[in-house]
């Protein structure tokens, strides 16, 4: 599988979430049984989709950025922005659970679902704006010189 083929192969792992998150929020009552599976949201909040934006921002998106025309430039900003809304998000959802270590309580669970929802409805249209209106310019302006920089780029971000 190429480099573009995992990303978006990720995002359909995005979409599945949503079935866990819900999941999530009918556990609301065991502090036992919640966590199991919020443990499983948050691992792969903080493993997938930290990698899967570092590898975007990093290997991906400087090449993009070369062949974008004015309005693909101002979309792909907004991506990036919604990046960083998201892993502040992330760091959010990372200090609910040590709190929940420290203090377990239904207000610390329902607080989880809720910040695991906002992530979710920034994350859900992001990933499917992706899909369709980012990822398609790859397929149109690419060429093999533009292939053989990802390559490289993918190179040096995994040697970081
Ligand atoms: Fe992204
Ligand atoms: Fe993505």
């Amino acid at each position: 599988m190429d480099i573009i083929e995992k990303l978006i192969a990720d995002h359909q792992q995005v979409r599945e979430q949503t079935f866990v998150a819900e999941k999530l929020a009918s556990l609301i009552d065991s502090n036992a049984f919640f966590w199991d599976n919020a443990t499983a949201v948050q691992r792969f909040f903080e493993k997938e989709v930290r990698e899967h934006f570092a590898i975007e921002e990093r290997v991906l998106f400087p090449v993009l950025r070369q062949v974008v025309s004015d309005w693909e430039r101002t979309m792909l900003e907004k991506i990036e922005s919604e990046h960083v809304q998201i892993l502040k998000l992330l760091n959010e959802l990372s200090d609910i659970s040590k709190q929940h270590i420290r203090y377990p309580s239904k207000s610390t669970r329902e607080f989880f679902v809720k910040v695991c929802a906002k992530i979710l409805d920034i994350l859900m249209p992001h990933a499917r704006r992706e899909d369709e209106e980012l990822y398609p310019v790859i397929n149109k302006r690419f060429t093999d010189a533009h292939y053989r920089q990802l390559e490289e780029n993918l190179k040096l971000f995994k040697k970081s």
